[in-house]
């Protein structure tokens, strides 16, 4: 198998996190990044700009680089989907076929991120089982529903090693996330290092799986070094670290920060956040492919506020 590695979204929240770790471990040369944005001004980096739902394109830079594997992130999330619906299903939906096809015609191994969002208001909400009920209410969760049963059926149709992870909410300090229901628990920190007091878009009893971005990389680096065998779920595998409220993230930053205040004035991402769980179990990927996350709600918070005052002025906005 060609090792050439090919990230899409590479500049999300997500892709830029990703990126440097497998660079880290595979190589500057190995990997390449794109994005629908123009070139960034690194020249000793291999970057091409991609827009997803543009098949001949994503196979010619396939076929340039002789890629591998994919890491296909690029995706509209669940707030910003709700705004541009149709947009929503053209990335998340024909992107992800447009990648399904092409791994198809030259052997790739795909990652492909899947979401709590998959869920809705008929799920359960406490410790939702690996198959349960998927009524997505926003877009975003229709395209991810439809992306897992696209992912399933190239894998068991025509043998497409594809793999994936239902994440929860991702709390990150290099790149700022970019329109989804759970960047209230990252801003919240910025604007509490910042301003001291935050303005919170969800009430403050809104409790949903959460996961620190270090848990996140480390668990898509696991499941595509797993041994094929031990891959059971081809839709998508569910996966949690930790579930915590909008007040109890608060109250776990005020014991770093006392005088940090927080209001709490709800709009239409808090029927959203309703939707979905409050609790998964994930008890699948930890028995399939021996997931174990390492950060609770306490060592989330206390590196997110050191990270954030040393690296300030560095943060990226998407
Ligand atoms: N973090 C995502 C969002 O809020 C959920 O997958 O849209």
């Amino acid at each position: 198998m060609n090792n050439t590695i090919l990230v899409t979204g590479s500049r999300g929240q997500i892709g830029s996190d990703l990126v440097v770790e497998l660079r880290r471990r595979y190589g500057n040369k190995q990997v390449i990044e794109s994005s629908r944005s123009a070139a960034p001004n690194i020249e000793s980096l291999s970057y091409e700009v991609l827009d997803v739902s543009d098949r001949q394109r994503l196979e010619e830079i396939v076929k340039q680089y002789q890629v591998g594997t994919i890491y296909h992130l690029a995706s509209l999330l669940s707030a910003k989907g709700e705004q541009n619906p149709d947009l929503c299903w053209d990335v998340n939906v024909n992107g992800l076929k447009n990648v399904l096809e092409v791994a198809k015609s030259h052997q790739l191994k795909v990652f492909w991120p899947s979401s709590i969002a998959v869920f809705g208001p008929h799920t359960p909400k406490l410790d939702t089982p690996q198959i349960a009920v998927e009524d997505p209410s926003t877009m975003y969760g229709i395209t991810k529903v439809t992306g897992e049963l696209l992912c399933n059926y190239y894998a068991q149709r025509f043998g497409v090693d594809v793999r994936s992870l239902r994440l929860p909410g991702i709390i990150s300090y290099n790149t700022l996330p970019g329109g989804g229901t759970t960047d209230f628990a990252v801003e919240i920190f910025y604007e509490a290092i910042k301003h001291g007091s935050y303005t919170c878009f969800v009430r403050p009893d809104t409790r949903l799986p959460m996961m620190y971005m270090p848990d996140a990389i480390a668990a898509i680096l696991q499941l595509m070094a797993a041994d094929e065998a031990g891959i059971k779920i081809r839709t998508s595998y569910n996966l949690t670290a930790v579930s915590f409220s909008a007040a109890e993230l608060v109250a776990e930053i005020q014991q770093h920060l006392p005088d940090f205040t927080c209001e709490y004035a709800p709009d239409f991402r808090q029927a959203i956040a309703d939707s979905w769980p409050s609790t998964i179990d994930d008890s699948s990927a930890r028995n399939d492919w021996g997931w174990q996350h390492k950060y609770d709600l306490q060592a989330i918070v206390r590196d997110m506020l050191s990270q954030i005052k040393s690296q300030k002025s560095k943060v990226k906005k998407i």
